[in-house]
């Protein structure tokens, strides 16, 4: 099979190669996916690039990328799935060599999940973690409907489904953004431009004094002072990074004295039945056509270094995604 691979960490353009390996066999329990889209996260290219504090180069030849979608191809022992299912995968490249930038993946079955025929691979290839980390940010203490939540970065990938997924779940939802093109972007009608306008003040007029019950948080140093003013008591803020400042000094009686649930969470651990639970929200607005994606064209796999660099340069609006044909 056509695949690409990485042998020692660098950069994309240095240490990136597409050649021809032998495609895996599917074991006990796992299926054999032909991938059709692969989708490319910040978190698979700080990887390739050893950027993980104390990163190591966990497996001789790693091929990159958790998330993708395509057709079961084949089964392993005790699998009873239908071939030439269409499905997308998460995880595929947490602690695992092989991820989704080739022509096969082979996973748990459960790492595939049926995907909706109104679907495409490349849209299926943004939920693993993009549309996953929102879910989860946002539903992971239960139902939202009736809450005030601020998404910050609204038009990030996370930030984008999690404004849309906020008010599919009934919740008045603010977000924040650097533009008016990506307010529009985020398809939230509640906006603040963060770089011009304080934003605790501008929650607090919006709000009449009330501030927010939860926090969809992805920076939370640089928005910490912030979050601390506006959130209610009892309220919770899920942070699902802190890339400005990734120590930052915690604030700890304020949010103490406020009863707050600090919730750092990472999409590699919504597992289990947690994860079904998330997967079923997920089926349900996609069979509904109910969430936008954005998708952001990254050419084929023999163009996967250019890709990366583009998820490095961080002026995209949506998910990178490689279509392997
Ligand atoms: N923990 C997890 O499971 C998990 C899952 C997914 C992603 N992540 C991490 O989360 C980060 C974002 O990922 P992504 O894929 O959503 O990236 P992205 O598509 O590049 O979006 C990031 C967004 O954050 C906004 N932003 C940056 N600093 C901000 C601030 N101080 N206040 C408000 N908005 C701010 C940016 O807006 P402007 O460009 O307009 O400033 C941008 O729209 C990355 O570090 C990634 O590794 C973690």
């Amino acid at each position: 099979m056509k695949a690409a691979w990485y042998e020692r960490f660098g950069p994309a353009a240095e240490v990136l190669e597409i050649g021809a390996m032998s495609p895996p066999a599917p074991g006990p329990g796992e299926v054999l996916v032909r991938v059709y889209a692969s989708g490319i996260n910040p978190s698979d290219v700080k990887l390739r690039a050893g950027a993980r504090p104390g990163a190591v180069m966990a497996y001789p030849r790693i091929v990159p990328h958790s998330d993708g979608a395509g057709v079961v191809e084949a089964v392993g022992e005790g699998v009873r799935r239908e071939i030439g299912e269409r499905v997308w995968v998460w995880n595929a490249g947490w602690q695992r060599a092989l991820g989704t930038a080739a022509e096969y993946v082979c996973l748990p079955t459960e790492q595939a999940v049926r995907l909706p025929d109104g679907t495409s691979f490349a849209e299926g290839a943004c939920l693993g973690i993009p549309a996953m980390t929102a879910w989860y940010a946002l539903y992971a203490d239960g139902p939202i409907d009736g809450q005030t939540v601020l998404v910050t970065g609204g038009a990030g990938t996370v930030g984008r489904y999690a404004c849309q997924m906020a008010k599919l779940g009934g919740a008045r939802v603010i977000t924040t953004v650097s533009s008016e093109a990506k307010a529009r972007h985020s398809t939230c009608e509640e906006w603040i431009n963060y770089r011009e306008t304080d934003v605790a003040e501008a929650v607090m007029e919006m709000t009449g004094g009330a501030g927010v019950d939860r926090i969809v948080e992805v920076d939370f140093g640089a928005n910490q002072a912030a979050s601390l003013e506006i959130i209610k008591t009892s309220g919770v803020i899920a942070s699902y990074a802190s890339a400005a400042e990734m120590v930052p000094p915690l604030q700890f009686y304020g949010f103490m004295f406020k009863d707050v649930t600090l919730r750092m969470l990472i999409a590699y651990h919504l597992v289990g039945a947690r994860h079904k639970c998330g997967e079923a929200a997920l089926t349900d607005w996609l069979d509904a056509g109910a969430l936008r994606h954005a998708v952001v064209p990254g050419g084929g796999l023999d163009d996967i270094a250019a890709a990366h660099e583009t998820v490095e340069a961080g002026a995209k609006l949506g998910t990178v995604v490689l279509e392997i044909d």
